[in-house]
């Protein structure tokens, strides 16, 4: 019934030049499968010429922040407008934006709101901590970053959330297939609470945190999980496609 998804975030990574020559590398291959939608992420100043790449295709685009303002005088930041004007998807509370860029669980909330008010699909992106994680903590602070993402939403229209444990980012040590499928299961309870069981089912929520061609199987043939959310593997064509292809394999209608 969901539609899987594999989502590359590419992070602060490739030049407009390298973003294209990626986008070459993989788009023939990306648009071969068509029972899984395939987006990616790249930097900001590439959005605009990606997107021209990609036009007629099957691959889909996000943006990997956004501020909630619509517009004004906030020099640097870049708009709800703006992005809904180049792409589909746009990644909201990254760990990274709130280790690094103080990003609180109500500036989260407000991205959401500004996101899905001119039509952008949020990519929410929760997951503990690794001294968390030891405290036996997961499901607390997993909740706890859901129920603040989403308050005062009425409507999920697209979202997708990404649960991704911190300590397993761009570390090299996935968790498990079924602790996730484990934690995933709890936020679509949590959803399900929050809006009904109706909507919790039709929500897509992916695993990130270390995904690659050769465990991305694990991840997907659980049945509580829609895909991945795949950093440092997305950056390489030959990688990416194939995590796409497996869950194509395994997931694919
Ligand atoms: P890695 O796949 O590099 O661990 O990154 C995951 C991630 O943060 C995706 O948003």
């Amino acid at each position: 019934m969901r539609v899987p998804m594999i989502a590359g975030n590419w992070k602060m990574n490739t030049t407009v030049s390298e973003a294209l020559e990626l986008v070459k590398a993989m788009r023939a291959g990306l648009d071969e499968v068509d029972n899984v939608d395939k987006v990616i992420c790249p930097p900001f100043i590439s959005l605009a010429a990606v997107g021209e790449l990609i036009k007629g295709s099957s691959i889909k685009l996000g943006a990997q922040n956004i501020y909630f303002e619509e517009m004004g005088a906030y020099t640097g930041e870049i708009s709800p407008l703006m992005l809904a004007e180049l792409c589909e998807f746009v990644i909201i509370g990254h760990s990274e934006r709130r280790q690094y860029f103080n990003e609180t669980g109500e500036i989260v909330n407000k991205k959401i709101q500004a996101a899905l008010k001119v039509g952008l699909k949020p990519i929410l992106c929760i997951g503990e901590r690794l001294e968390e994680n030891e405290a036996g903590l997961t499901a607390e602070v997993v909740t706890e970053q859901l129920r603040s993402a989403l308050t005062g939403i009425g409507y999920l229209s697209g979202l997708v959330i990404a649960y991704e444990p911190v300590w397993a980012i761009g570390t090299g040590k996935a968790a498990t297939g079924e602790q996730s499928n484990e934690t995933i299961g709890l936020i679509r309870r949590n959803i399900s609470e929050l809006y009904d069981k109706e909507i919790a089912q039709g929500v897509r929520i992916l695993y990130g945190g270390s995904v690659t061609a050769a465990n991305a199987a694990e991840f997907v043939r659980q049945l509580e999980i829609d895909g991945a959310l795949v950093g440092g593997a997305s950056l390489k064509a030959a990688e990416f496609l194939s995590i796409v292809k497996q869950t194509s394999e395994i997931r694919g209608h």
